[in-house]
């Protein structure tokens, strides 16, 4: 692999301590070589982190957080500050994934201003943007992705990482053809060039990758890594996956 690539595994609220150790002692066997341009990122839920930091500690693999808030502190019940997600060397956080936006009603606006505390604070954000079926269907799909970009990404963010997730390939088993997930890649690339935002980007792909169709996806479609939710929990499909980034 030339080009910079992101791996980012996003466990979401489906792990425990045993089960997760389990999967970093699988990956660790693997024994993946230092690489410059492969970056194993693992996102697991909050109550995992100290755990996965210090079990990692001595491995090649970077620490996120799956969300932020976008005050350093105050009256919010059941959050996490990012002066706590630091401290545990987390370097990206994911903000604005669909699963949020769905159930916690997160707004392009919140998504704007954990970006910029993000930033703040020298860590990356992963920006989830991606549309409905229906509005796949409707083929408004490109509208709805600059709206996202335009009002999620703030101008003076110097390291753009964006994963594209078409909501309706989350969790679904089910991916958009390399050629559409080329032509949104492409969009995205051309859109970000065009306003002037930073040309430090990563443009990843999210929704049902697995190690069936990660050579498809990552080939065809010049996405700059991969955000993995169901594949990243099972110890046999993430290795696979790494193991097409690290040693092909
Ligand atoms: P999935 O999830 O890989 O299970 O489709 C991706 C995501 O939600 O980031």
């Amino acid at each position: 692999m030339s080009q910079n690539k992101l791996i980012v595994s996003n466990w979401k609220m489906n792990l425990n301590i045993k089960n997760s150790i389990k999967i970093i002692t699988n990956m660790a066997s693997l024994n993946l070589p230092k690489l410059r341009n492969c970056k194993n990122i693992i996102c697991p839920q909050f109550l995992l982190i100290p755990k996965i930091l210090e079990i990692t500690k001595d491995k090649d693999i970077i620490l996120g957080s799956q969300d932020c808030h976008y005050e350093e502190k105050g009256a919010f019940t059941g959050d996490s500050s990012i002066e706590m997600i630091k401290s545990y060397n987390c370097k990206y956080s994911i903000i604005g994934h669909s699963e949020r936006r769905q159930y916690y009603n997160e707004s392009n606006e919140n998504v704007h201003k954990k970006a910029t505390i993000l930033q703040k604070n020298k860590l990356t954000p992963i920006i989830c943007i991606g549309e409905s079926l229906d509005q796949r269907k409707k083929n408004i799909h490109l509208n709805v992705l600059s709206k996202q970009i335009v009002e999620c990404i703030p101008k003076e963010l110097k390291d753009i990482v964006i994963a594209y997730e078409p909501i309706w390939s989350i969790g679904t088993g089910i991916t958009p053809s390399s050629d559409e997930i080329l032509e949104v890649i492409s969009f995205i690339r051309n859109f970000l060039k065009k306003n002037n935002f930073s040309d430090k980007s990563s443009i990843l792909y999210g929704g049902s990758v697995n190690s069936a169709n990660i050579d498809l996806i990552i080939s065809a479609s010049k996405a700059d890594g991969v955000l993995i939710g169901g594949a990243s929990i099972e110890t046999n499909e993430i290795n696979k996956i790494l193991s097409y980034f690290y040693f092909n």
